[in-house]
């Protein structure tokens, strides 16, 4: 695809207004082969500084929910629906997330996840094609058509909402439990093989 090195999108021009707000491109990390893509919704201030998805408050409660069921970030890909920080932090716009839908899907194709974990409403009713009442339906596994075959997609709460929503730090758990299943290593400590 062009502007795309690999999974990695190395220069792109698609959206005025965030090719204004970026300071860079924030690609996905982790395994090109990893069993579990967590998919978010775009770049906040921390990630468009430091150029890696979920390194902020929100990240610091992925990384804690990981731990708990023995995977380290570095067990599993994270990447987000829109790639460059939209301006305020307002969600991005139907127009950018489809300019950025063809790195997103070539990044499904090629990672080729046991599951997808869509985190919070946007990335959730981006790649199902639908409304999506996050809250209710957290913890569901959809069979969905992205980047090219059927997928599993968990649906779960935004890792941020359980800041301001304690009754959401359970489900965000327990999604995250299911998560790890369906990685196919039943929970198991990979941190533990060390
Ligand atoms: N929220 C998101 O949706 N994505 C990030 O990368 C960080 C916070």
């Amino acid at each position: 695809m062009e502007h795309m090195e690999g999974p990695s999108v190395v220069d792109c021009t698609h959206c005025g207004a965030l090719v204004d707000s970026r300071q860079q491109i924030v690609n996905g990390t982790g395994p090109e082969d990893a069993d579990l893509l967590f998919v978010g919704e775009a770049p906040g201030a921390n990630e468009d500084e430091e150029g890696e998805p979920f390194v902020g408050r929100s990240g610091d409660v992925l990384d804690e929910a990981l731990r708990d069921v023995g995977l380290a970030r570095a067990d599993v890909r994270i990447t987000n629906c829109v790639r460059c920080r939209p301006p305020e932090n307002r969600d991005p716009t139907g127009e950018e997330l489809e300019n950025c839908r063809g790195y997103l899907e070539a990044e499904i194709d090629l990672v080729d996840p046991e599951a997808i974990v869509t985190l919070g409403k946007v990335p959730s009713e981006h790649l199902l094609e639908r409304s999506v009442g996050v809250t209710n339906e957290a913890g569901s596994l959809v069979d969905h058509e992205l980047g090219g075959a059927r997928r599993n997609v968990l649906i779960c709460v935004h890792p941020a909402a359980t800041l301001y929503d304690r009754s959401q730090e359970e489900t965000f758990e327990q999604t995250i439990e299911r998560a790890a299943e369906l990685a196919g290593d039943g929970g198991q400590s990979k941190l533990g093989e060390f």
